[in-house]
């Protein structure tokens, strides 16, 4: 069925998605600027490699799509502006290929890409929350969880034609797997200091 493919993505990552959120606990009040530019750093240092994953597994066809979801600059945006240091994204600590989910496929391509992309929809409360703890200006250091800002929805809903179109049913399964492995890894990054990483110089997008 056309719509299996979504639900089973959100059943299936449900207790993952809790476990996350209650761990960031983002929307608390009293959200320290620091511990919060600590975390875009450590977001930074997930998202910048596993779009290079998730890039290079993709065809062609697909790379305006995948293209127009990237979200590296935004994160190194908003850490440039919060620093002040214009230089802000280039020695942070980046993860390496075992600290990322196995993305080989279609089926793991796209699982992995609905946790990416369906963090945009806890950004529409993100977004303002940070902004109004820490006196953020309008866009001035939570673009990364404003992603797609009014096309939020838009963005979503095409991203759920483009997954159920491109994803054969017997890629289901390894979606489905990708997605608890990014919320997994992603959990283990955010949350822990990994020794499993690599120093950059310069933008990994
Ligand atoms: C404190 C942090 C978070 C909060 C408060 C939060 C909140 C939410 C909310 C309210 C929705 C439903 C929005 C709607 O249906 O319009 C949602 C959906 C979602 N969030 Fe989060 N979220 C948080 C963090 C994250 C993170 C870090 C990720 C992954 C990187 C994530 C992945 C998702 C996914 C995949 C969905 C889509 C579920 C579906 O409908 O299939 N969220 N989140």
């Amino acid at each position: 069925m056309r719509h299996d493919l979504l639900s089973r993505l959100k059943q299936e990552t449900a207790a993952c998605h809790s476990r996350l959120e209650h761990t960031l606990d983002l929307m608390r009040d009293g959200l320290q600027r620091d511990e919060y530019i600590a975390l875009l750093e450590r977001f930074y240092g997930y998202v910048a490699p596993w779009e290079d994953a998730v890039g290079a597994c993709l065809p062609a066809s697909l790379h305006a799509f995948f293209d127009e979801r990237r979200k590296t600059s935004l994160l190194a945006a908003d850490l440039v502006a919060l620093s002040g240091d214009p230089a802000a994204a280039e020695s942070i600590m980046i993860a390496n290929a075992r600290s990322l989910p196995p993305i080989d496929d279609l089926g793991s391509a796209f699982g992995s890409l609905y946790v990416m992309e369906g963090s945009t929809l806890g950004g529409r409360f993100i977004a303002p929350h940070v902004a109004e703890q820490l006196g953020l200006a309008p866009g001035v250091g939570n673009a990364y969880f404003d992603g797609y800002g009014a096309r939020t929805g838009s963005m979503w809903n095409a991203f759920r034609e483009t997954a159920v179109s491109v994803v054969p049913e017997t890629g289901y399964d390894a979606a489905v797997s990708a997605a608890i492995g990014t919320f997994d890894s992603l959990q283990a990054w955010l949350c822990v200091d990994a020794p499993d990483a690599r120093a950059i110089s310069g933008a990994a997008a």
